[in-house]
């Protein structure tokens, strides 16, 4: 079973990363959707550079307080932190929860920063314990207690960083402890976008990419097929693009996205093969549940972890699955989507 798929709301190469990033958002104002995030950080920004303004040049640097930001994958946490950074005229570093796999990986990140820098630390929650312990005071106090030797000559140096601000990016906030999630300032939840958002930064998009005037309704039905990601949306944008290039002589009409993503294997609520397999792996091996994750994943010989971050949290959105104490089970909206039996009585709750 293919676990690079053209819905994965996870970027698939390093060319793609790069085509993203020439179609993200730079500034806070050109951010379309999750608007009261946006408030939150304009609100919070400004506060910031109002007091730098008035601050005498013996105060230590006034920098924004850290940010929590957590949600599916492809909602745009790597986005807000350059936004960030951008609005803060500084730089963003950026690592990642396994990169800091020991406390001198995290001290050699954290002596880099200048004041007023931001430190992107994507999967968060896949900190190792111990590098988390030395987060701690570098989050308060701007300072890692780092111990030398052990035993009888065990001793404590203090090394002192800049001022700086935290992003940490999760899509499992459930995982994080409790001491490190209460040292961020800001915590905020990112949500799917809404078709009309979507369509927003897809005219945005097709913009930028200089498609020859597309039909509203095109970009709507692809906002549509987004699953409320817009990575996806700009991905699939891409899509139409070639095939109207070389198809429909550059004309980007509703038909065209329809025949596209068709071909790709994406269905009207844009749900693709792994989608389907899922659902009809639950249904039809499991009796539409209740069944474990671990279960489904190993009849598909799929990593649990992949489903769980990237197939789940849309069928649960639009309320295909549900999540029970007991395992998991389809929904018969879903079983009528997909033309399935319908659910046994005895699993409708
Ligand atoms: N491109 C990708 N995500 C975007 C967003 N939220 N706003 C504007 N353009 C985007």
């Amino acid at each position: 079973m293919p676990t690079e798929r053209l819905i994965s709301s996870a970027p698939t190469s390093p060319i793609e990363e790069h085509q993203n990033w020439a179609l993200r958002p730079k500034t806070l104002d050109e951010y379309i959707g999750q608007p009261e995030l946006i408030e939150r950080l304009l609100i919070a920004v400004h506060a910031v550079q109002e007091r730098q303004k008035t601050k005498l040049d013996t105060d230590p640097h006034e920098h924004l307080e850290h940010v929590l930001l957590h949600g599916p994958p492809g909602l745009g946490k790597t986005t807000l932190a350059h936004v960030i950074a951008n609005e803060l005229g500084t730089t963003l570093h950026t690592t990642s929860g396994p990169a800091l796999a020991r406390g001198t990986d995290l001290v050699a990140a954290l002596t880099r920063l200048q004041p007023g820098d931001v430190l992107f630390i994507d999967e968060i929650h896949r900190l190792p314990i111990a590098v988390e312990e030395f987060i701690y005071p570098a989050m308060e106090d701007f300072k890692i207690d780092v111990c030398l030797d052990t035993g009888l000559n065990a001793r404590t140096v203090q090394i002192k960083c800049a001022p700086f601000t935290l992003i940490g990016a999760t899509t499992r906030a459930g995982l994080l402890s409790s001491p490190l999630r209460s040292r961020f300032g800001l915590a905020h939840h990112l949500k799917y976008y809404d078709e009309s958002d979507l369509t927003h930064i897809l005219n945005r998009s097709a913009n930028m990419l200089g498609l020859n005037r597309p039909d509203p309704s095109a970009l709507e039905t692809i906002a549509s097929r987004s699953r409320g990601t817009p990575r996806i949306a700009n991905r699939l944008l891409r899509r139409v693009r070639d095939f109207a290039q070389v198809r429909t002589n550059a004309l980007v009409t509703t038909q065209a996205v329809d025949d596209a993503l068709s071909l790709e294997g994406i269905d009207p609520l844009g749900l693709d093969e792994l989608d389907r397999a899922y659902l009809t792996t639950i249904r039809t091996t499991f009796d539409a549940g209740p069944v474990g994750l671990e279960a489904v994943a190993a009849t598909m010989n799929e990593d649990p972890g992949t489903l769980e971050d990237v197939v789940e949290p849309y069928l649960l959105q639009i309320g295909f699955l549900a999540r029970t104490r007991r395992g998991r089970t389809i929904t018969q909206r879903a079983c009528d989507h997909l033309g399935l039996p319908p659910v046994p009585h005895d699993n409708l709750f």
